[in-house]
């Protein structure tokens, strides 16, 4: 009876659940459909030049609206680090307000270091309100290539070297950013994995590896995010430009993944009028010469006259910049936003104190305990060096960056005296020559010197290295993975006079740390972390934070290891990057061939302890449209609260064909107290342990056995569980 009872009672409310689920779509429909209606008598009574002044830029940064339809111009604003300051109409100059002081956000890579889709979502929510604040329609975030080639110099503006991983936090942040009415542009679609080249290069990727490896992310910010805009990358993809690449834009983006929205052109990434209008762009952006006579100005009305793209192609295409504009500027409750408030910074905190990562912890070095140390001394460029704004590229006027040298002062002023050395020059611009460039590599010994002197007579030397965002940049790749500047001899010489030396580093991509790794017993790696990147920081030195950032991609021991380099396919030749390494991209690569990386993907170490158990699904063999549920246990085995990002990751060890030896398919950032022990479930659908068959033309879960595993990065794997798919 009892159980009678309790079915009842689950059938009720599953009922209920479901009617309510139903009638929110159904009422969402509604919505949409009277929104249809709407779009298109506005489009009826647009005349053919009115369309077409809405699909490309009239100034920098916007688009024409109607304004005797009551239709706004389209405004756009560059991310990914924050809303960038005001720039004039018609160039980059700053435009000069007082008003556009905004919050700096820890980079991509930091984000994706946090590995919590929360943080992502904080992100999203500041940078929608600040676009709100500055009346932008548009932000141009977050951006989430794939992280192929260690070099690349947009590697701290992208998130991760994993499919899964980058998902995950891009739903997050286009949530966030949506959420507040502004769009976000998700970017660049697709295979933009170097700057060398970019605006030339043709990349050829194998259908299996753009579907497994280079659009999950795109295509789960569309389908799961809901995403507004896309941007078109710079390089041609198997052969055509992505602003015109019909495969692309109009079979996967529009016509498999169901897009609704706008696809925008990469600034000055359109090449052509006729066949990038029929292959799916929708607005043309950034290009130069006068804006009448751009590819979708003056020249698209006279292909539309002359027949060559139909009347049809263009008004739907208008019909997405209105439902765009629907969903932002002219959306009903538009809120009015806020710009660097102290709940933003709140937010920049948040994140960057999950995103640093602890490397090594010899002797339990850190935390510092501040009664023992009384004489600090803080060594290098990079403890003073600001990162919001460097290099090409968007970046921030922030209202407040805290660098690192100013947030060890708070933290620890009170008990220790703190004293700065500066160690190295940061002698290299992104905005000269290689020549002009030459010799940055070089150690300025008078500086060293004096930092040696000052370490000496220090407790404890903190080392503030790295590189900055003029070393990493938008338009270029580094030469090699070395740590610019000379900072390793600097790094030598301090340590030999002073073994407690910490070494901080600042930078947004893999370096080269196998010296430091050998020598050094405490490593930090913080980020271009933001406007509290230094309180984070000295945060994390104090122990007030525990660090719980884990790497979002591999730090292979030398360059020749990382697949691109490995096969020699990059930056390519003849102006043709061939992804011979198809689906072993990251750690993919370096586990299926077994290279030993110098640290794995998804590591980083705690001031506490973690012991992961017990691993169980609930059944052993599973249909194909079913879902398995990992259960397993972990416990704070230390002394200290602290979380740990528990990684499930997945092998299909005999298949019809090549399989990596492990592909991440879920994670989980726990909390916990010391002693604390938690029971976590995670959920994988065997729909998702499936591989893109090029013969079939789809997904291909194939029957037969898979090995969950479950581990604290991708070298670290403590628990194995088999089930079978049937
Ligand atoms: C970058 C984009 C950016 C655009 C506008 C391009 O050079 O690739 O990411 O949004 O400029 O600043």
């Amino acid at each position: 009876m009892k159980n009678k009872i309790k079915l009842l009672v689950k059938y009720i409310i599953t009922s209920v659940v479901a009617l309510s689920l139903f009638n929110g779509v159904s009422a969402q429909n509604k919505v949409e459909a009277a929104l249809k209606v709407k779009i298109n008598s506005i489009i009826k009574k647009m005349t053919l030049e009115e369309k077409i002044g809405m699909l490309h830029g009239n100034a920098l940064f916007s688009s024409a609206g109607v304004p005797r339809l009551g239709i706004p111009e389209l405004t756009c604003d560059d991310g990914p680090l924050g809303v960038r300051e005001e720039i004039k109409r018609f160039d980059w100059a700053s435009a000069n307000w007082t008003t556009d002081s905004a919050t700096f956000l820890p980079n991509g890579s930091a984000i994706a270091a946090t590995w919590n889709p929360l943080m992502a979502n904080k992100y999203g929510v500041v940078i929608g309100e600040e676009a709100n604040a500055r009346k932008k329609d548009v932000m141009l975030a977050p951006a989430f290539n794939i992280c192929r080639m260690p070099l690349c110099g947009r590697t701290y503006e992208y998130y991760s070297e994993d499919p899964y991983l980058n998902s995950q936090l891009a739903i997050q942040s286009v949530k966030g950013i949506q959420s507040q009415h502004v769009a976000a542009c998700i970017k660049h679609f697709a295979a933009n994995n170097q700057e060398l080249d970019r605006d030339s290069v043709n990349t050829l990727v194998s259908e299996r590896a753009l579907r497994e490896i280079y659009f999950p992310a795109f295509k789960a910010a569309i389908q799961q995010g809901n995403a507004y805009t896309i941007m078109s990358a710079y390089n041609k993809l198997n052969g055509y430009w992505c602003s015109e690449n019909d495969f692309l834009l109009n079979k996967v983006l529009k016509g498999e993944w169901g897009f609704k929205g706008v696809v925008m052109s990469d600034w000055a990434g359109t090449h052509h009028t006729i066949a990038a209008a029929n292959n799916g762009l929708d607005i043309e952006m950034g290009s130069k010469g006068y804006y009448d006579q751009w590819y979708f100005a003056r020249p698209l009305l006279a292909a539309v006259k002359a027949g060559q793209v139909s009347v049809k192609t263009i008004d739907d295409k208008v019909y997405r910049v209105l439902w765009l504009m629907y969903h932002t500027s002219l959306s009903a409750n538009h809120p009015k936003g806020s710009i660097a408030t102290p709940a933003h910074a709140k937010a920049a905190y948040d994140i960057a104190s999950e995103s640093i990562v602890l490397l090594k912890n010899d002797n339990h070095l850190l935390p510092l305990k501040a009664n023992s140390v009384k004489r600090i001394a803080v060594i290098g460029d990079n403890a003073i060096r600001t990162f919001a704004l460097g290099g090409y590229g968007a970046g921030v006027k922030a209202k407040k960056e805290v660098t690192a040298l100013d947030g060890i002062k708070s933290r620890f002023g009170k008990t220790a005296s703190i004293s700065f050395a500066q160690g190295y020059r940061a002698n290299y611009l992104a905005s000269r020559t290689d020549e002009q460039n030459s010799g940055y590599d070089q150690p300025d010994q008078n500086l060293i010197d004096e930092a040696v002197a000052l370490a000496k007579t220090s407790d404890v030397a903190i080392l503030c290295i790295g590189s900055n965002r003029e070393y990493e940049s938008e338009g270029h790749d580094r030469k090699n993975l070395e740590l610019p500047f000379g900072e390793q001899a600097l790094v030598n010489a301090v340590t030999a006079v002073n073994p407690k030396t910490i070494v901080v580093i600042m930078a947004g991509a893999p370096y080269d740390l196998n010296e430091i790794k050998k020598s050094n017993h405490a490593v930090v790696w913080s980020w271009f972390n933001g406007s509290e990147a230094g309180n984070a920081l000295a945060d994390v030195l104090k122990g007030v934070v525990n660090p719980s950032g884990k790497l979002p991609f591999t730090f292979p021991v030398s360059l020749k290891d990382s697949p691109a380099a490995n096969l020699n396919t990059y930056p390519g030749k003849n102006l043709t990057a061939e992804y011979k390494e198809g689906i072993l991209v990251g750690y993919r690569w370096y586990d299926t061939r077994k290279i030993q990386p110098q640290f794995p993907f998804g590591y980083g170490l705690s001031y506490t302890d973690f012991s992961i158990g017990n691993i169980s699904t609930d059944k052993l063999s599973y249909a194909k449209n079913e879902t398995i549920h990992a259960k397993f246990t972990i416990r704070n085995t230390g002394s200290r609260y602290g979380a740990e990002v528990v990684q499930l990751y997945v092998s299909d060890p005999v298949c019809s064909v090549l399989r990596p030896e492990k592909e991440l398919k879920g994670f989980k950032k726990i909390f916990l107290k010391p002693g604390e022990i938690k029971k976590v479930e995670m959920k994988v659908k065997v729909a998702d342990l499936a591989f893109y068959d090029e013969l079939k033309k789809a997904w291909n879960a194939e029957v037969g056995e898979y090995v969950l595993q479950l581990g604290s990065s991708s070298g670290s794997i403590t628990q194995k569980v088999k089930i079978s798919v049937n």
